[in-house]
């Protein structure tokens, strides 16, 4: 099968088009036909070997894909060739056909197209878990989102409003707050220029924001946790500015607010039953037009490179998609 290839752990750079042989399914497992592959951020981590799961070299790419079943391993129950399904596949979607364990593989309904559900599968998904069930976000609270135009950004933006939170946007220009905006936040604050700090508390009228999604992590969590308001909920996503932050946690006891991790995969992992009824939430949003991925490129896999190093250099607004479709 073709495939982009990861033969070295070199980098988005070392990646190249080529040919794997086509997986078969293990006990529990699906082979799947690639129709997309949504790009993740921890692509761009696990082509240089610096992700938590580092797999055997050759590998392709593409942690989360949409497609159909394509072969059903031993012990599989549910799920027949044909099938229209997402999957977190953690890597192997940059490629024809991918292997998918039956635990973190759902089926999608008629009306979600294989497009939205590989663009949105993870990032909504993470965003959901964080916000309603990390965060128990209540409508009419307020929810700061940094990295707002980013992946899990916008996502968490449309589940926010949905819910009825007022949403604060942070991202790094005014034309990435805009995509903000039409996502449905209410105000932005350019924390590339302004004092995140100071304008959440001048945005809330000084009392902060209940719920901060932090995805970016380095100096901007300390601010976000500052910009925190009473019984606060920070929850600690990422680190998509390279740098792992330590907290003071006087802050904590000040304003007697929580800082919780929030690890999608460990949830799959750990909880599946919780996960999958998660996934049932919002791929019902995908159906009933209430929660809309924004797919600002696709890419075929002969460009797939191409994708990655959009999204490493920050210039990819909402999500990028990579198809075994040359056209
Ligand atoms: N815990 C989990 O379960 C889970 C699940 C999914 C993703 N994640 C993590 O969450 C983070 C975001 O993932 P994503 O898929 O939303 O990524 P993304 O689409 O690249 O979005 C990240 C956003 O962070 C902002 N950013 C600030 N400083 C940055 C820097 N130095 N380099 C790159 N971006 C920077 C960018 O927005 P501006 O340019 O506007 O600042 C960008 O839009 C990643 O660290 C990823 O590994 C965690």
């Amino acid at each position: 099968m073709r495939a982009l290839i990861c033969d070295r752990n070199e980098g988005i750079a070392g990646l190249r088009l080529g040919e794997l042989p086509d997986p078969q399914p293990a006990a529990g497992e699906l082979v799947l036909r690639v129709a997309a592959a949504g790009v993740n951020f921890y692509d761009t981590l696990i082509v240089q070997g610096k992700y938590q799961i580092k797999p055997p070299l050759p590998f392709a790419p593409g942690g989360e894909v949409a497609g159909t079943v394509a072969a059903v391993g031993e012990g599989v129950a549910g799920f027949r060739i044909g099938d229209r399904v997402c999957a977190f596949t953690s890597y192997g979607g940059d490629a024809e056909l991918c292997r998918a364990r039956v635990s973190q593989t759902w089926r999608l309904p008629q009306a979600v197209d294989f497009d939205s559900a590989a663009a949105g599968l993870v990032a909504y998904g993470t965003a959901w878990f964080a916000l309603h069930d990390r965060g128990r976000l209540a409508a009419g609270e307020t929810v700061l989102v940094l990295g707002a135009a980013g992946g899990v950004g916008l996502a968490a933006v449309q589940i926010a409003h949905a819910a009825g939170a007022r949403v604060i946007a942070a991202a790094s220009s005014p034309e990435r707050l805009a995509l903000c905006r039409e996502a449905g936040a209410d105000l932005g604050i350019e924390y590339s220029r302004q004092e995140l700090k100071d304008a959440v508390k001048e945005l809330t009228a000084g009392r902060g924001a209940d719920v901060v999604i932090d995805v970016v992590g380095g100096a901007f969590t300390e601010s976000a946790l500052r910009a925190t308001a009473w019984r606060g909920r920070l929850l600690v996503i990422g680190f998509a500015a390279g740098e792992i932050p330590r907290l003071p946690a006087n802050l904590l006891l000040l304003k007697g607010c929580e800082a919780s991790g929030v690890f999608w995969d460990e949830l799959l992992r750990r909880e599946p039953a919780r996960a999958a009824e998660q996934v049932g939430q919002v791929l019902a949003g995908f159906a009933d037009g209430s929660l809309r991925p924004r797919i600002s490129a696709r890419y075929p896999l002969s460009r797939g490179a191409e994708a990655l190093q959009m999204l490493a250099g920050r210039k990819a607004p909402g999500k990028l998609l990579i198809t075994p479709a040359e056209a």
